[in-house]
């Protein structure tokens, strides 16, 4: 579905991805593991046209969306749940949900927005609250719903869990698996990575903007570089 090639990335005249290659297949959970700074977000962004790819392709399903206008990418059917979720602070929670499928020419997004509030009883509770006063396990869910608002076929997350109390961490982890079960690509960056490469069909280990393991979730979780330097025991 999705298929990086050489990838390079930069801010100025400052390269922080040298040539990397990834693929998501249809229906996988890929995760990105890595140090800070490694370049797991600048890949992110790079996908869905946040930051301009100096060099490589982005193809999903096969055309070429490499530095494409981020809308036009949404419209193609990738979204992100950005890393700090980036909730719209003055807008209710309502509101958010709708400019998730702000791209959306269709007419049945309330029947989405049911949808969304069933899935997460806590945004029904607060529909009409400003977003900004949510605790940050109730954005995170809101940051999810908005993504997912978009009916993407690809729904990348940045960090779901930075910032967040162990069991609103777990709960998380339930909802992305939830997701997955419903049939959802997914491509996450995750600090938490044993909780990665749990979720995670196959999984990439970025270093100073390269990548230099893969393998499937198992795989990694046994992989003695790994569980020295990402799993802490
Ligand atoms: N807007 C920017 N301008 C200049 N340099 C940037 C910018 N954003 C990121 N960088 C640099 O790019 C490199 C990769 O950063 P990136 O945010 O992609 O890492 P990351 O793997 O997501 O890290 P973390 O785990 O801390 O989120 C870092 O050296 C960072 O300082
Ligand atoms: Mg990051």
């Amino acid at each position: 579905m999705l298929e990086v090639r050489n990838l390079h990335v930069g801010y100025g005249q400052i390269e922080v991805i040298h040539g990397i290659d990834l693929d998501v297949n249809e229906g996988e959970c890929v995760a990105l593991i890595g140090a800070n700074g490694a370049g797991k977000s600048s890949t992110l962004k790079a996908i869905c046209g946040l930051v301009p790819a100096k060099q490589g392709t982005i193809k999903f399903n096969g055309k070429d969306i490499t530095n494409q206008s981020g809308h036009s990418i949404v419209r193609a059917g990738i979204t992100m749940c950005p890393e700090g979720r980036q909730v719209f602070p003055q807008m209710n929670v309502l509101q958010n949900l709708r400019m998730g499928a702000y791209t959306r020419k269709d007419a049945d997004q309330a029947l989405d927005v049911e949808e969304m509030m069933n899935m997460f009883p806590i945004l029904r509770e607060r529909a009409s609250q400003a977003a900004g006063t949510l605790s940050g396990g109730e954005q995170e869910m809101l940051a999810i719903g908005r993504a997912l608002m978009a009916r993407p076929k690809l729904c990348i997350f940045d960090e779901p869990s930075l910032g967040l109390a162990p069991k609103i961490v777990a709960e998380v982890g339930e909802t992305i698996a939830r997701i997955k079960s419903m049939g959802m690509t997914i491509l996450l960056v995750e600090q938490n990575s044993l909780m990665a490469l749990r979720l995670a069909d196959r999984a990439y280990l970025f270093e100073a903007g390269e990548i230099v393991l893969e393998g499937t979730g198992e795989e990694l979780q046994s992989h003695p570089e790994v569980v020295k330097a990402y799993l802490g025991h």
